[in-house]
């Protein structure tokens, strides 16, 4: 059964929308309405809007929209009830009982249990005898016992029942350790098998400190070296970092980015606590966007091998595009940071520090890297690393640092300041006019509604289909008119199916006396949500009349008259006759 709508209009009216959204955005007031820059994607000028009036939010650049319990979904990465128990916990309010049955989101919660279940098992075998060689395998790579804890380390025994058994005798399915990833079926599919077997195994810890996945590597040179948990309902790898939990109490708006495990667990044992790492994966804009709610710079922190440096590239492109700060070390002599802080002498920790804080920013490092692929001594290639480095000079937004670079560029080829700086100038013109072009084709593609993906009849009708939406951006923001505009024009005469559906629901709920808003999360989509709340929140409906909302009843049911081909070649003659008769008679 579905949450009461007494109960979320409730929750509705503790949880104000500007309060929680503060939580996370930056926000300014701009009239009526509060404006930031949008956590959904990056962008540098503000197009992320509240309205308080009607408890949304919608943001002009990338369409995400919807209520408070939507916000919270999208951003703590929850489904519907798991947002509205967030919300509720919050505002103090009790869940209703036994009033729904999300089987999701309870499966959800059993994984979780499992996992944690399963992080005290590995933790406990770990200081057992079977579990020795394991603890002995983390005392070999120089972690202490208070990291080992620190970190909820562990160790999976050998036999591959171990697990399964234990999570059984405490009352898990076999069902629920599957789908946990802990365990997979047999061939036969008659038992179930552990995971991880024989490995020192590593949590993986959310935000909210519930162990979600983990990660096992293996003690001797057999492949793979690291078995991590697939994706589950409890588990996204693409969008969690290894000890972000960590790293974001830090109170530094700085994070380093490692590689492994290990990388961030040492780094974090010599005191560098704002390391994470991804989990096994390149680098996604998903975990850039979620590094940005706490730190405004990463320090790109990869192996120093052909691969880390690869990596090292492709995450410079998608930290910037997030729109964070960016530096790059590299740690000598081949090693990774794990190695390197892990020696004495020269290296450990300080050395390390040194390292940080002489770090360069990431148009030092694309440069560098760049120079070694250029013969400079040939006229021809080095009017080509002059187009490349360009390229990547001009991609700073400050005119004074591309003032910096030019400069260097242009001693270091031997070609006059006025002369690079020229053909900075060309490549931004052009650069321009392809942003232009862009900007154009996205414009011209919302006029004619091609880049409506849930609406997918709108571009067939634009005109119907844009009245819809200003009728019932009309009615949600009158009410008092939805009875008025339902009697001139039942849902079944509108042209998109989209829209008809959207305005029977809001009439429906009005009538009921119920704001629509309140609802419409629970039964609908996130991206219909979104969509209800650009149509909404996109027409300056608040200032319509009573006569322009005549005007789109008139047109929708003037267009919704006029016939496609497809439909003329399924009538007879005599259905055609009939057809223009009617035609005449109205325009009579
Ligand atoms: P150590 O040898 O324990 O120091 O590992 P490392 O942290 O130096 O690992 P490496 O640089 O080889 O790999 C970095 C990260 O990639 C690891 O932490 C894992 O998350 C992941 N990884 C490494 N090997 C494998 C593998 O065989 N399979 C999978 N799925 N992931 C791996
Ligand atoms: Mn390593």
């Amino acid at each position: 059964m579905a949450l009461p709508d007494g109960f979320l209009q409730e929750l509705k009216s503790r949880c104000d929308i500007t309060d929680i959204v503060s939580g996370y955005v930056n926000l300014k007031r701009r009239g009526r309405n509060m404006v930031g820059l949008c956590p959904f994607h990056s962008e540098k000028t503000a197009s992320f809007n509240i309205y308080p009036e009607n408890g949304s939010f919608y943001c002009f650049g990338c369409g995400a929209g919807g209520d408070v319990i939507t916000f919270v979904m999208k951003i703590e990465n929850l489904d519907y009830i798991e947002a509205v128990k967030f919300l509720a916990q919050r505002a103090g309010l009790d869940m209703p009982e036994n009033s729904y049955d999300d089987g999701m989101s309870k499966m959800r919660t059993r994984i979780l249990e499992a996992n944690r279940e399963a992080a005290r098992f590995f933790y406990k075998q770990l200081y057992s005898p079977e579990g020795n060689h394991g603890l002995e395998y983390f005392h070999r790579r120089a972690l202490t016992d208070n990291t080992i804890t620190r970190f909820g380390l562990g160790y999976a025994p050998r036999s591959r029942f171990a697990l399964c058994d234990h999570l059984r005798k405490i009352g898990f399915t076999d069902n629920e350790i599957v789908t946990a990833n802990l365990a997979f079926r047999s061939s036969d599919g008659r038992r179930i098998v552990d995971r991880f077997a024989d490995r020192v195994m590593f949590p993986i810890i959310d935000l909210r400190g519930n162990v979600i996945a983990f990660g096992g590597r293996i003690l001797t040179d057999q492949k793979p070296k690291y078995l991590n948990t697939s994706d589950t309902l409890a588990f996204k790898k693409s969008s969690n970092l290894f000890s972000l939990n960590n790293a974001k109490n830090t109170g530094s708006r700085q994070l380093i980015l490692c590689e492994g495990y290990m990388d961030v667990i040492a780094l974090n044992q010599a005191g560098f606590k704002d390391a994470v790492a991804t989990l096994g994966t390149a680098l996604t804009s998903e975990q850039a966007l979620l590094m940005k709610r706490y730190a405004d710079e990463v320090i790109i922190c990869y192996d120093a091998d052909e691969a880390g440096q690869k990596a090292t590239t492709r995450a410079i492109s998608i930290l910037r595009s997030a729109g964070l700060g960016i530096r790059i070390i590299t740690v000598p002599d081949g090693k990774d940071p794990d190695e390197f802080i892990r020696n004495k002498g020269d290296k450990g920790p300080a050395a390390f520090k040194n390292i940080l804080d002489n770090s360069g920013n990431d148009v030092e490092y694309r440069l560098y890297k760049l120079k070694s692929q250029f013969d400079l001594s040939r006229p021809d290639t080095k009017a080509q690393y002059m187009t490349e480095a360009l390229k990547v000079i001009s991609t700073l937004d400050s005119s004074v640092e591309q003032d910096i670079y030019v400069s260097k560029l242009s001693a270091e080829i031997g070609i006059e300041k006025s002369a690079v700086q020229h053909d900075l100038k060309k490549l931004q013109k052009r650069r321009h006019g392809d942003n232009e072009r862009r900007e154009f084709s996205k414009i011209s593609a919302e006029l004619t509604g091609r880049n409506d993906k849930l609406n997918t009849e709108k571009a067939k009708n634009i005109r119907a289909a844009k009245a819809e939406e200003l009728l019932i951006a009309y009615i949600v923001h009158n009410n008092d008119m939805a009875k008025v505009a339902a009697e001139a024009l039942p849902p079944d005469k509108f042209v998109t199916k989209f829209n008809a559906d959207l305005y029977e629901y809001i009439i429906e709920r009005i009538s009921e006396g119920t704001d629509p808003g309140t609802t419409l999360s629970r039964d609908f989509t996130a991206d219909e949500v979104s969509k209800f709340y650009s149509i909404i929140n996109s027409f300056n409906s608040q200032v319509a009349t009573r006569e322009a909302m005549n005007d789109y009843i008139n047109t929708i049911i003037t267009e919704s008259e006029k016939l496609t081909k497809s439909d003329i070649s399924q009538m007879d003659s005599a259905d055609i006759q009939a057809r223009l008769e009617r035609m005449k008679k109205q325009k009579k």
